[in-house]
């Protein structure tokens, strides 16, 4: 059962407690909810863009660290270009020249990436105030998050009611499931953000984490990363980790992809089992303090990101500065710029229908 301690209290085993994190720019009160399963780890979630603020897990000797990075305050979040922890939507990834049809409609985006749409626009779902309501469930504690973007926000049509539920579980599992309908036609592609450094944030850059994606083919991009539409194999490329490898290993290669982006900021096509629930994406160990991190996901694609435009000028938690790859991300998504891409699996919800994801990043440790 969730209970909600009061403000200021220490966070105690198997408990939900929410405290004061600041204000939006219009002076409206933001909260923190700090979730504690039964064994004392940790998910801090803020309903200012539904962002996971930090992330307590142990290493190999039960030690904790807090392995994302983020701010202390609401302010860092509402000043925040780098979407860290945030929920990303109405649609997570770029949309090429900010544009896309449906039935013979052109809708315009902002263009917020060089002539694209990035992470839903100037003001996406990461810079929304979220309706939070602390739920009980039995096998950990859980935060519901609300949030109704207007018909026209941002350029998309429908009123789109979006719920996500946050759940950590007391086997430190944090799963996250995101539902919505929409009233007119429209497109959803909702992911989360967490930058993730399983050494402990501000810690150093993650190139010696070991990586496996399961993921036979990846989507290559343009010179503004937009995805081209080819669906290309890893094999014989730096884009192969089906093995575990370094990230680190081949990110410097002289590689055009890897030239693009600047390291890796690449969609991974994810190999689904035959059956409908979650697969498992990509699997990363962090050597010296044993954590493991494993993502599973009923989405087909997954964003790696190895944080390549991280500058180390942001102020992060604690005081600490997150330099270029000092984290990486691994966000679970249908593919970059499928509403303009009609062979990639469709990301278009119409009035009636439910758009229903579910990813859980599960915590573990290797000996
Ligand atoms: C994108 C990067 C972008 C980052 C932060 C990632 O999802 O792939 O290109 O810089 O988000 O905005």
């Amino acid at each position: 059962m969730s209970t909600l301690a009061s403000a200021g209290a220490t966070p105690q085993p198997g408990s939900t407690t929410k405290k004061p994190f600041g204000k939006t720019p219009d002076g409206q009160p933001v909260d923190l909810y700090v979730l504690t399963n039964k064994s004392g780890a940790e998910v801090s979630i803020t309903n200012f863009g539904g962002a996971v603020v930090s992330l307590k897990v142990p290493d190999r000797n039960g030690k904790l660290a807090d392995v994302v990075l983020g701010y202390d305050t609401a302010d860092g979040y509402v000043k925040d270009k780098s979407y860290f922890g945030a929920l990303v939507g109405r649609y997570g990834n770029r949309i090429a020249h900010a544009q896309f049809s449906l039935d013979g409609k052109t809708y315009t985006l902002a263009k917020n990436n060089g002539e694209n749409s990035l992470h839903g626009g100037l003001k996406g779902f990461n810079k929304a105030l979220w309706k939070a309501k602390i739920l009980s469930k039995k096998d950990g504690q859980s935060l519901e998050l609300s949030y109704l973007s207007k018909d026209g926000e941002e350029g998309f049509p429908g009123n789109l009611k979006v719920r996500v539920i946050y759940t950590w579980t007391d086997a430190n599992a944090l799963r996250i499931e995101d539902s919505a309908t929409t009233d007119k036609k429209t497109v959803v592609n909702l992911t989360s953000h967490s930058y993730f450094n399983l050494a402990g944030q501000g810690s150093g850059d993650i190139l010696g984490h070991q990586l496996m994606i399961q993921a036979d083919k990846f989507t290559p991009v343009d010179p503004s990363l937009i995805a081209t539409g080819e669906l290309r194999d890893v094999a014989g490329t730096p884009f192969d980790f089906r093995k575990p490898t370094a990230i680190g290993a081949r990110i410097d290669q002289d590689d055009e992809q890897l030239k693009l982006g600047g390291g890796y900021d690449h969609n991974f096509v994810v190999r689904r089992s035959a059956d409908a629930g979650e697969s498992l994406a990509a699997r990363v160990v962090e050597p010296t303090s044993g954590r493991v991190l494993e993502v599973w996901t009923t989405e087909p694609g997954v964003q790696f990101y190895t944080g390549n435009f991280l500058d180390g000028k942001t102020a992060g938690k604690g005081g600490v500065t997150y330099p270029r790859r000092n984290a990486f991300c691994l966000e679970t998504q249908h593919f970059p710029d499928s509403p303009n891409q009609p062979k990639f699996p469709s990301v278009v919800l119409a009035p009636g229908a439910r758009y229903h994801t579910i990813t859980t990043y599960k915590f573990s440790v290797e000996k």
